[in-house]
């Protein structure tokens, strides 16, 4: 691929998601954008970026900008933020409410929906405790694709055994030949909605606990500057965020603060 080509696509993709694409990760364009290609009865991708060049195709735009993003997701991922809900960040929260019973909580890159159907499963399992109270669990996504399969709530025996403990697999799931089938009370408690992170996030509304778990770790730190401090205006002054592991606000925002000894999770500074 030319530079100028790599340049166009790269800007492009950067505008459309955030995704920083380096000239290192060019063999992501191939693997991710040879299928659009195809599908489009295109050789190859210089034939697809001359395609896109020569005329503003906006559905193919969105359908090269959904290729490249990466969807990787599962159930409880790296465990401890989903400890920390439960033990933590939820009893206060909890105990502040009580009175509206009201509780809003945002995955802002749900991806295939393990995310927020795991939080469903926390707060499920909190029982009683929770009874009577009116939760809202927002997914949001920037692929239309990757919110149906969500939305379906479908899952194969590989992508279970990803994270989900075979008690709660056989408490929340209904096995349906080969997958299993999320249980409709999980399902319906999560809305999902496609919304791109780099949109006005006014129209969402408010959220107590917002989860943005990797996803900033494709942006530049003007981006996840930007993209924070958007979700923080959605946010009560008690409201906490998640990040994944791999990323922080230091360096990037003074909108949030680490929380001592609970790592992965910021409360709004
Ligand atoms: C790696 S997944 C993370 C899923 C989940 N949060 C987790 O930690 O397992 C990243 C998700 O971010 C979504 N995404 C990428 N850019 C986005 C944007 N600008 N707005 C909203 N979602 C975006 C991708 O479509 C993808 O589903």
């Amino acid at each position: 691929m030319s530079p100028q080509d790599f340049e166009f696509i790269s800007t492009l993709i950067k505008s459309r998601s955030g995704l920083v694409l380096t000239p290192d990760k060019s063999y992501l364009l191939e693997s991710r954008l040879m299928p659009v290609a195809r599908k489009h009865g295109l050789k190859g991708l210089d034939e697809l970026i001359s395609t896109m060049r020569a005329r503003k195709d906006e559905a193919l735009i969105v359908e090269v900008t959904e290729a490249m993003t990466t969807n990787e997701s599962f159930f409880f991922r790296d465990i401890k933020p989903f400890d920390l809900l439960r033990d933590e960040v939820l009893p206060p929260i909890l105990e502040k409410r009580a009175a509206k019973k009201h509780l809003r909580i945002w995955c802002a890159a749900a991806s295939s929906g393990q995310e927020p159907y795991s939080i469903a499963i926390v707060l499920k399992e909190l029982g009683a405790k929770v009874a009577g109270w009116n939760i809202d669990i927002t997914g949001t996504d920037i692929s239309r694709d990757i919110l149906k399969k969500a939305q379906a709530g479908q899952y194969s025996q590989f992508e279970v055994q990803r994270g989900m403990p075979i008690t709660l697999l056989l408490k929340y799931f209904e096995k349906k030949e080969e997958t299993w089938q999320i249980k409709e009370d999980i399902r319906k408690m999560v809305q999902y909605k496609y919304w791109n992170l780099l949109d006005d996030l006014k129209g969402l509304g408010g959220y107590d606990i917002v989860f943005c778990r990797n996803v900033l770790i494709y942006f530049d730190a003007e981006t996840k500057g930007r993209v924070l401090e958007s979700i923080s205006k959605l946010m009560p002054e008690d409201g906490m965020l998640f990040l994944g592991g791999a990323e922080t606000v230091l360096g990037v925002t003074d909108r949030f603060k680490p929380v001592p000894g609970q790592r992965g999770v910021y409360s709004r500074a």
